[in-house]
């Protein structure tokens, strides 16, 4: 038998590190037990009814074509649209392109920026799919560590003190999953002061923008790193699509040259129903305001039941899709606890060891449940830690 390369070994080492918890919530559930899901970042709600009816019509109207590779033209127009308010910049169509989704976005991105034995920092804790897109490149990467103490915003001295010769780019995640933490004009000044001084790259996963209450910057808004920095943007969360698979990279028109390039030989294109339906949604800002809202007011319903406790720091405002809580008051091994707690309260969150060593004592709780069940996961959470004793 002929074996598989080398390279698609590489890319997930381990595919199910750090999602025990989930796994056996997911078991729990299969017994028929009621379980509080709030271990991942999806929506409990369907898409908006405008965005499906038009996605009927687009079915209805022939839209089942292949489509330009880089998006059709009022796809790329739309999605200019939106990043002009996302990134705060004057986005030309010709600088998008569309792609299935912003995982797709994140492995072109380091396709078309690293080659193999490059080298790259991402800085943690960070998103699981990380280290896999970027293994997939042929690239190596050092993580540098962001911590609590520092609302998890990283320091500019240990992105330096990585760098090497071979570095060619930084990963940043803003606002961040899982740490919810909203990157500072003066922690992006100083991100990018670095690439410019060593003369990188920035890919920047801004998928999270519409849930920051207003407070989201872009690295491509600060002086120097317009071209520098390539911006990844998706529907999945700011319009409550995640399984229709639509996302953007916002760069140069060089850089959309080589994206669509790279469209070419992956996607070929677009689905075509969803390319219309999508570019109807973006031009009218269909769910955005609605879901940034239902964040909203879940997260206050989360904090009024949780209260104030010495056992557990929040350490963002309700917004945010998650909630980043330290819970080192209580424990260290935050996978223990969160095992204990599914146990005995059928809550299930994300241990922070899931993410990188220093997000361990915290845990992840995402609001993808209804207000009533995120209540309840809040007065349970308070309660099991009260009486927690590692
Ligand atoms: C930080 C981050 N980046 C990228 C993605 C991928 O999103 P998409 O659904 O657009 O592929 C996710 C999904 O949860 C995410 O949390």
């Amino acid at each position: 038998m002929p074996l598989p390369s080398n390279r698609i070994g590489q890319i997930s080492e381990s595919d199910l590190e750090g999602w025990e918890v989930y796994i056996e919530a997911l078991r729990l559930q299969r017994d028929g037990k009621d379980v509080i899901m709030t271990s991942i970042g999806e929506h409990d709600f369907d898409p908006p009814h405008e965005t499906i009816n038009a996605c009927k019509q687009a079915l209805d109207n022939g839209h089942h074509n292949y489509t330009d590779i880089p998006g059709k033209p009022d796809l790329r127009e739309s999605m200019a649209r939106v990043s002009n308010k996302a990134l705060n910049l004057d986005i030309k169509p010709s600088e998008v392109v569309a792609m299935p989704g912003g995982q797709s976005c994140l492995y072109a991105a380091m396709q078309a920026t690293l080659d193999p034995g490059d080298h790259v920092i991402v800085i943690g804790p960070h998103y699981v799919t990380y280290p896999g897109t970027i293994r997939a490149a042929g690239a190596s990467f050092t993580v540098v560590n962001a911590f609590s103490e520092d609302g998890f915003q990283p320091k500019a001295e240990l992105i330096e003190a990585a760098i090497q010769d071979n570095t060619k780019a930084i990963l940043i995640n803003t606002p961040n999953n899982p740490t919810c933490a909203i990157y500072s004009r003066e922690t992006l000044e100083a991100i990018s002061d670095i690439c410019i001084r060593h003369d990188l790259w920035v890919i920047s996963d801004e998928v999270y923008w519409s849930l920051s209450n207003g407070t989201h910057i872009s690295p491509m808004a600060i002086k120097g790193m317009r071209d520098r920095t390539i911006a990844i943007l998706s529907m999945s969360k700011s319009h409550g699509l995640t399984g229709w698979r639509v996302g953007w990279i916002v760069s140069t028109e060089a850089m959309a040259y080589n994206f669509t390039q790279h469209n070419l030989v992956s996607n070929y294109g677009m689905n075509d129903f969803v390319s219309k339906a999508a570019s109807e949604a973006l031009q009218n800002d269909f769910g955005l305001e609605e879901i940034a809202d239902t964040y909203r007011k879940r997260g206050t319903v989360f904090l009024d039941a949780l209260g104030n406790t010495n056992d557990i720091r929040v350490l963002n405002e309700p917004g945010s899709m998650y909630f980043m809580l330290d819970v080192r008051a209580k424990a260290k091994d935050t996978k223990k606890f969160a095992f204990e707690f599914l146990k005995e309260e059928l809550v299930a969150v994300m241990p922070g060891e899931s993410f990188g060593p220093t997000a361990a004592g915290h845990l992840r709780i995402s609001l993808g449940e209804s207000e009533e069940r995120i209540k309840e996961a809040a007065v349970r959470l308070r309660r099991f830690a009260s009486n927690y004793t590692e």
